[in-house]
């Protein structure tokens, strides 16, 4: 969401003064210590690492095996990038051929690294049932960012998060960290953007901008680090500070999504080749392949789910952060003309539900929101709904909205006369309550096929995929773990290729 103001307006200039204020979490004497680790599924049968040091490496090594005193696999890379401003560089190592389901331990090449471990991606087709979490708009937590009073209760320290997060949405995947497989985070990483909503950072805004991005992903990285993160971008992602037409005034390497691309260009995956026996879903998936365009447009197959994940904020008709958008954010295009929706059609083309029932679509801003027009994005729906109708997609996960809410399904502003016994229409969720610094939006005028939204404290959603036909999805509140919110959809999924009009 935005967070404009006219005081705000004016403080692009005051940000080149220098006057160090900003917090620098504590560079590591060792400079090759790996930090701001992040994990994800890169292809079937294949996890990607990404980590940041603050020395450039010449060749990024990971070693790895399935137990933890016997890793005997060590793959490398010489992918290890930085831009302008940056105190880090980022790095990533793609580990292949991995047994599925399977608990791996792994090594980040160091001399100052510890054995840490992940789950191995489950392949398609594999019916056991997991759980997947939908975070979305989670900003940095403490003095830079947002922080909670609250009472503080007893809980677990595995996997260990610092105590200054307790009772945080970070806290709570840590707590929880047993009950789900990995996470899709749909855009608004950290809030880098928002440095000048602290005082104490307006007059070095370049440094507090990237103090602010260590900071988060070195909070985030007990999480990203152990379960497979998944990033599409948000508005948040975009330049400098998301003030109206003052990218201009950005520093080199904090505009166009800059970031973002170097900490989750190498680790996002492009397309899953079809196991299909369909030949046509092969033709589509490899054009899909092609056309994919990781981090901001991609998709992945998990056990029972396709997951498509796409760009709501460049790279489409009127597209609100592109050259000239309404969010004058002025980023993009990374695609060529229409490559984002071609790649998008052909991708849910392929998906074959004999291998993977459900298929779902996570995206930044949301068409279906409470609290009024300004909370939606018009052009997304008109680009990206008319696809997701056709091709049966199941639930549309969205954020920047910063609350919780779930809709019945629905196509054109319409809810589906089945309600969730088998529609045909997408169900709706926005969990966009994670937290940061610019707090929760209250909920706001109503929709009439709105069926939930929540906006007293911080939350997420957890996707539940129990069977080939139940589909469970919880929202939950990050400071008690209380369950605020469950639906199941059911879908008879009998057809091998969904395509409707
Ligand atoms: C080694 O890494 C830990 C964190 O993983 C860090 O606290 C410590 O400062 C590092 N030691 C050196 C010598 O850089
Ligand atoms: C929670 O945070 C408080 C304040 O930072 C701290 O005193 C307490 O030890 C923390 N609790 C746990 C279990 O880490
Ligand atoms: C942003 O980056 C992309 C890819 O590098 C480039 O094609 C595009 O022109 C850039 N946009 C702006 C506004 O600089
Ligand atoms: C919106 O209206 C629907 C239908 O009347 C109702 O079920 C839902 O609870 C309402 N949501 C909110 C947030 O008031």
């Amino acid at each position: 969401m935005v967070a404009l103001s006219t005081l705000a307006k004016g403080l692009p200039v005051l940000a080149s003064c220098a006057m160090a204020a900003a917090s620098y979490p504590s560079k590591p004497a060792d400079l090759s210590t790996p930090t701001q680790q992040r994990i994800a599924v890169n292809g079937p049968n294949s996890i990607s690492i990404g980590w940041n040091t603050y020395t450039q490496l010449s060749q990024p090594c990971v070693q790895y095996g399935t137990s933890s005193n016997g890793l005997t696999s060590q793959a490398c890379s010489t992918s290890s990038v930085t831009y302008a401003t940056s105190r880090t560089w980022s790095n990533s190592v793609t580990l292949t051929g991995l047994a599925p389901a399977t608990t791996y331990y792994y090594k980040i090449v160091s001399t100052n690294s510890s054995v840490e471990h992940f789950f191995s991606p489950r392949p398609a087709g594999d019916k056991t049932p997991f759980t997947m979490n939908a975070v979305i708009d989670l900003g940095v937590y403490g003095a830079d960012g947002y922080t909670i009073q609250m009472d503080q209760t007893k809980r677990d320290t595995i996997p260990f998060v610092p105590p200054s997060l307790n009772h945080t949405t970070i806290d709570r995947l840590a707590q929880t960290v047993d009950d789900y497989e990995l996470v899709v985070h749909p855009g608004d990483f950290a809030y880098a953007d928002d440095w000048y909503l602290a005082p104490k950072n307006l007059f070095d805004g370049t440094n507090a901008y990237e103090a602010i991005l260590e900071q988060f992903y070195d909070q985030l990285a007990p999480i990203a680090g152990r379960k497979a993160y998944m990033a599409s971008p948000g508005n948040h992602e975009a330049d400098c500070e998301e003030l109206d037409y003052t990218t201009g005034l950005c520093p080199a390497g904090q505009k166009n999504f800059t970031d973002f691309m170097n900490r989750f260009g190498q680790t996002m995956p492009t397309a899953f080749p079809s196991t299909s026996t369909s030949s046509a879903a092969k033709v589509d998936a490899n054009k899909a392949q092609v056309l994919a365009n990781p981090p901001f447009w991609y998709s992945f197959e998990y056990g029972m789910v396709h997951v498509v994940m796409i760009d709501t904020e460049t790279d489409f008709p009127d597209a609100p952060d592109g050259p000239g958008g309404s969010a004058g954010l002025d980023g993009g295009p990374f695609g060529a003309l229409n490559q984002q929706l071609e790649f998008l059609e052909a991708d849910l083309a392929s998906v074959d539900r004999t291998v993977t029932p459900w298929l779902i679509v996570g995206g930044h801003r949301p068409w279906y929101s409470t609290g009024g027009s300004s909370n939606v994005c018009a052009p997304c729906q008109a680009a990206f709904e008319p696809l997701l109708y056709k091709y049966g997609v199941d639930l549309g996960i969205f954020g920047h909205v910063h609350n919780s809410q779930r809709f019945q399904p629905a196509y054109n502003g319409v809810a589906d006369p089945n309600g969730l016994n088998n529609p045909k229409a997408p169900m709706y969720i926005v969990a966009g309550g994670a937290g940061n610094i610019e707090g929760l939006s209250s909920v706001g005028s109503n929709v009439t096929f709105n069926a939930f939204a929540y906006d007293q404290d911080f939350g997420y959603a957890t996707i539940t995929f129990q069977d080939a036909n139940h589909l469970q999805v919880q929202f939950i509140r990050s400071s008690t773990g209380a369950v605020l919110d469950t639906s199941t959809l059911y879908k008879t999924h009998t057809q091998q290729f969904v395509v409707q009009e």
